[in-house]
């Protein structure tokens, strides 16, 4: 009798068991709130039963704001595999892209995963949604999805959601990301996952077998940020500025020297982390981008004019007549100032800056520009008035006569 007993109570959990697992328990759902911006983020997995299938099924959503929104195995970038999913060319639909990244830098597609998009999946009332079946994934890279883990890690990261940057709306799979603004950590118990064929999970409104690890992190793109501003500032500002030292005020040599030295360093630094964040995008990483090969000759630009500046002025003091070199110094200079302004522009619209950043910047750098030539071409007349006698005239030719005919 009480043999009889234990197989009866026995059969029956065994039988409960099995009805969870097909009912409730067929998937495992993660659902957080966001650190960026209100809304949450939905990622529900679910598989076949290996034996059957090696398909996996799942669903994401999360706001549309979002450039991306991608999800990832592992607790690291490197070596997992991610889904990221943005709007279409027209905004209305979606794009799923399998990836995986080498390290911290912008995942690259994988087309080695065969993926269907199934119906529900848009971009529409400010949701972005995908519903998709990874065909084999479970066998794509043996162990990858360990089914048998009950804490597996998982990531999940946002792309920029701010007004300064422009939204992705692509169709290409290999669609230029820029770097995230939030990312996350959590794990699932895989041992909710399997179901017989297999098939999408059908709710995703409370977390199943999920646990967030830690907060959300808000990340930073500081290179960016150092790049643009060291690169920028001394080469539109600090460079120009520079030429105002030699041939208006104070009219120095030695001004205009330490002037373009400390520019150019700074400048030049700016570039290198410039070389830097090239190793982070699939856009910059081979270095043969009209944005680097521009930066490229600012910085032999720069290099070359130092050392003409310096050769000229040596002669110069020698003989006390102008030199060719003074010459080539003038023009590369001002040639260098107009590239650096477009380059400025270029790396602008090459890393998805709104319009109004990027007019605001055209206006900022057209005002220093006609500042600058209106100085420079009012001191060239000045000078070549007969008997002229300018308001910076005298103190010019006190501190350098060279400083009007050459540089
Ligand atoms: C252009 C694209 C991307 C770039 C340039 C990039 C770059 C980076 C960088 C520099 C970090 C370190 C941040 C810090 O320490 O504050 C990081 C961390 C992270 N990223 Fe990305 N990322 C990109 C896309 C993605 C995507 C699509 C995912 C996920 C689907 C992702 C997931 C993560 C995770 C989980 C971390 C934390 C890892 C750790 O602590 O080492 N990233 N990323
Ligand atoms: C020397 C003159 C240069 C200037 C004035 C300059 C300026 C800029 C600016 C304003 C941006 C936009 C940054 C942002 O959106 O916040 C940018 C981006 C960038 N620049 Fe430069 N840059 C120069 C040289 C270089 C060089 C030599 C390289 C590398 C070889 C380089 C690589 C990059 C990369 C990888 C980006 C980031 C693209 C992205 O975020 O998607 N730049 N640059
Ligand atoms: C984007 O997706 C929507 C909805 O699936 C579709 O109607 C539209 O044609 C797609 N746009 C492009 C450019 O493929
Ligand atoms: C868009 O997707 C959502 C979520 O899957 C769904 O509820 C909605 O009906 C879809 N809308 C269209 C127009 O397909
Ligand atoms: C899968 O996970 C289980 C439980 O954590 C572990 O014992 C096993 O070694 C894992 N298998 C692989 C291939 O990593």
């Amino acid at each position: 009798m009480r043999f009889q007993n234990t197989i009866l109570v026995l059969f029956f959990s065994l039988f409960i068991s099995t009805l969870c697992k097909n009912d409730d328990e067929s998937a495992a759902v993660f659902i957080s709130s966001l650190s960026s911006s209100s809304g949450h983020l939905t990622f529900a997995l679910s598989a076949s039963d290996p034996t059957v299938s090696q398909d996996v099924f799942f669903h994401i959503s999360g706001p549309s704001s979002y450039s991306y929104i991608g999800i990832g195995t592992g607790t690291v970038m490197q070596g997992g595999l991610m889904f990221v999913m943005y709007s279409n060319a027209t905004g209305d639909g979606i794009t799923l892209s399998s990836r995986i990244a080498t390290g911290n830098n912008e995942p690259v597609f994988s087309p080695t995963l065969d993926i269907d998009i199934l119906p529900g999946s848009n971009t529409s009332n400010g949701l972005m949604t995908v519903n998709a079946r990874c065909k084999n994934c479970l066998s794509w890279s043996s162990g990858a999805l360990n089914l048998s883990d009950t804490v597996y890690p998982w990531n999940y990261a946002l792309g920029p959601n701010t007004a300064q940057n422009v939204k992705l709306t692509s169709n290409s799979p290999s669609a230029c990301l820029e770097m995230h603004v939030e990312y996350g950590l959590f794990t699932l118990d895989m041992t909710h996952l399997t179901m017989g064929a297999g098939a999408l999970p059908t709710s995703f409104t409370s977390p199943i077998g999920s646990r967030a690890s830690g907060s959300p992190v808000l990340t930073s793109n500081f290179p960016t940020i150092i790049h643009a501003v060291l690169a920028t500032i001394p080469l539109v500002l600090f460079l120009p500025t520079g030429v105002i030292f030699l041939r208006i005020f104070p009219g120095s040599v030695r001004w205009h020297w330490v002037s373009q030295t400390v520019s150019s360093v700074i400048g030049l630094f700016g570039a290198a982390v410039g070389f830097y964040l090239s190793t982070w995008f699939n856009k910059s990483k081979s270095f043969s981008s009209g944005h680097q090969i521009i930066g490229y000759i600012i910085c032999a630009g720069m290099i070359v004019q130092w050392f003409l500046g310096f050769w000229q002025h040596r002669i110069y003091k020698q003989k006390q007549s102008p030199t060719k070199y003074g010459l080539i110094h003038r023009y590369l200079g001002h040639f260098v100032f107009v590239l650096a302004i477009i380059d400025g522009g270029v790396g602008l619209s090459w890393s998805y800056t709104a319009s109004p950043v990027i007019i605001g910047y055209s206006v900022a750098v057209g005002v220093v520009a006609i500042v600058h030539f209106s100085l420079v071409a009012w001191k060239r007349w000045e000078k070549q008035k007969p008997h002229g006698v300018g308001i910076f005239e005298i103190k010019t030719q006190q501190n350098s006569p060279e400083a009007d005919r050459n540089l």
